[in-house]
């Protein structure tokens, strides 16, 4: 039994389900330009494309396929209407040789405004009919910058994470069945960061559209976590800034303080809770200087020890005295840079302005961490968080959802993911969670990959190898592998259902069958 086992019975089961779908008669692409759409609809150009011609930001279609584009309108209320406001553009990849029976949609991620055909592309060549869209907005109609048109409007707010994947799969699912004469045999949705609240929005708000949601890193107590940037942002501010220098300086006493603890040194720390670090012992001496003549980083500054301080804690209500959002974690800090500058300023600000306040000359400054919290959930929270503790409608209906969350992610604070699995639980009962709900935590792993302060950490990571077998044969996960770390190193691990981690048993410590997981 156990590992071996497992792997047998998954390698069975994915045989098993490609065997199960042979190439199948389909329509012509060019006819499902002539829609059969209803209102609010249009289809742009639907067209052919031999294997190898098209180069989605690098990757190529091993398959043929037909490429089906267009646009949907919709709003104000979220659904699609003829002649509405607000423009949603999708795009579908139907692979018209190899096409393995099962419908995919790609999530988006940050603000989102654009089709992730990257994503699209790897689904595509894994076989599956891929949709895709822009989440309701354009980008380039929106940018990062001081002003985002598209969190001033509640329809195409509330279509950036909530609703547009549910907008696309409508026609989506369609096109494809319309396309194979034939209705898809499962439905997938695959994404991370937005795209992992994307997905939670899904399992809340539209539980029957998917047999299998993974969501990674997910962004899902998104107006928490705008309010954890600014939080950073502002405790790491003047004296406090920690440089990239003094961030890895950090990040190495950690790990080495740490690397130790489950029994593999590996430049890595397996579980950052058992991970008893004071970095208050990096404090410079008195007189001492922080850095040498040549810049080197020797300590710190009791200002950047109480700001790291700080963001490890992450942001408190100040009259409640409650958790806002979790902090950062131990051995994370290598990735802080963002989190000390233009994470706030790019979300925090605009979200709070627009969203929140409604006032384009706001201060973030004048945050006030007491009452404004509360304005916050009432004027964000309902566009913008998919947080439900109950999927009781995602788990009955059969869906199963795969969580990933790197321990070194630069943004989302890590252990969010574990307090929600744990309030899920507490709300409809460990048993009941186990069946549909897992969360693989990543050690060393960053925001949807790889941490660049790691690059011995395989950042990606093999979810529908699981996923798949979980929806079709009801196997549950026992174990993940990662593949493919930055620094082009064969390097694999073993990724593990929380609570288990991943447990040293013989073997070369960078080779995943080396570990078993409890
Ligand atoms: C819909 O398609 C028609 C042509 O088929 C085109 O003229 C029109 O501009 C399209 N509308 C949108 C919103 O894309
Ligand atoms: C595919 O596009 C990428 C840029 O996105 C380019 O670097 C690469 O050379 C292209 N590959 C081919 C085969 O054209
Ligand atoms: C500064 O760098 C130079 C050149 O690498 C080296 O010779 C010197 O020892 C360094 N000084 C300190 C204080 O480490
Ligand atoms: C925002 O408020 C802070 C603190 O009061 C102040 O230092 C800063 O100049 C203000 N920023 C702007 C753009 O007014
Ligand atoms: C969860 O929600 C469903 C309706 O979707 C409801 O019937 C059920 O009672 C809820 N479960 C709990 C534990 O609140
Ligand atoms: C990785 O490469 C090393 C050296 O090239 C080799 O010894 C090892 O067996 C490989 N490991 C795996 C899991 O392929």
């Amino acid at each position: 039994m156990g590992f071996l086992h497992t792997c047998i019975l998954i390698s069975t089961a994915l045989a098993a389900v490609h065997a199960r779908f042979t190439p199948r008669k389909s329509i012509s692409c060019s006819s499902l330009a002539g829609g059969v759409l209803g209102e609010g609809y249009n289809v742009t150009d639907a067209e052919d494309f031999a294997a190898g011609s098209v180069n989605a930001s690098g990757i190529i279609n091993q398959f043929s396929l037909c490429r089906v584009q267009g646009t949907l309108t919709y709003g104000p209320d979220d659904v699609p209407v003829k002649n509405g406001a607000n423009i949603l553009i999708w795009e579908i990849y139907l692979p018209s040789s190899d096409y393995n029976g099962r419908f995919m949609v790609v999530g988006n991620g940050g603000y989102a405004g654009y089709i992730d055909e990257e994503s699209m592309m790897v689904q595509l060549n894994l076989g599956y009919a891929t949709a895709g869209c822009d989440s309701g907005h354009s980008l380039a109609a929106n940018g990062n910058t001081a002003y985002a048109p598209f969190l001033a409007n509640k329809a195409e707010t509330g279509a950036w994470i909530h609703n547009s994947i549910a907008l696309t799969t409508a026609v989506a699912r369609t096109m494809t069945t319309k396309y194979y004469e034939k209705a898809p045999e499962y439905s997938y949705y695959y994404g991370c960061s937005t795209g992992g609240a994307q997905g939670f929005a899904l399992a809340q708000y539209y539980p029957d559209l998917f047999d299998g949601i993974y969501a990674g890193s997910p962004g899902n107590w998104y107006s928490h976590l705008v309010l954890s940037f600014l939080w950073n942002g502002l405790h790491t501010t003047g004296t406090g800034y920690m440089t990239q220098d003094a961030l890895d300086f950090i990040t190495d006493s950690v790990v080495s303080a740490c690397d130790a603890i489950d029994g593999v040194v590996d430049g890595l720390i397996e579980n950052p809770l058992l991970c008893d670090y004071n970095i208050a012992n990096l404090e410079c001496a008195a007189g001492q200087s922080s850095t040498d003549t040549n810049g080197t980083v020797l300590c710190l500054t009791s200002a950047q020890i109480q700001a790291a301080e700080a963001v490890y804690t992450g942001p408190k209500n100040l009259v409640t005295g409650d958790e806002v959002y979790p902090g950062l974690s131990l051995g994370s800090e290598n990735g802080w840079i963002d989190q000390e500058t233009v994470l706030y300023e790019t979300y925090t600000a605009l979200i709070l302005k627009e969203v929140v306040f409604r006032d384009l000359a706001y201060n973030v400054s004048s945050f006030n961490w007491g009452k404004d919290v509360s304005k916050v959930d009432a004027a964000a929270s309902p566009l913008i968080d998919e947080i439900s503790t109950n999927l009781s409608s995602f788990q009955k209906r059969g869906g199963k959802l795969i969580v990933t969350q790197g321990w070194a992610d630069q943004f989302n604070a890590a252990t969010w993911p574990i307090q929600h699995l744990e309030q899920i639980q507490t709300k409809m009962g460990a048993a009941t969670t186990d069946s549909f709900l897992e969360l693989f935590m990543v050690p060393g792993g960053g925001h949807c990959g790889s941490n660049p302060g790691y690059t011995h950490v395989p950042g990606t990571y093999n979810v529908i190898d699981v996923l798949v077998p979980w929806v079709e044969q009801g196997i549950r996960p026992t174990e993940m592998m990662s593949v493919t770390p930055p620094d082009g190193t064969n390097t694999t691990r073993k990724l593990c259902p929380w609570p288990n981690t991943a447990h040293y048993v013989k073997g070369n410590i960078d080779d995943w069958t080396s570990y078993t997981c409890s």
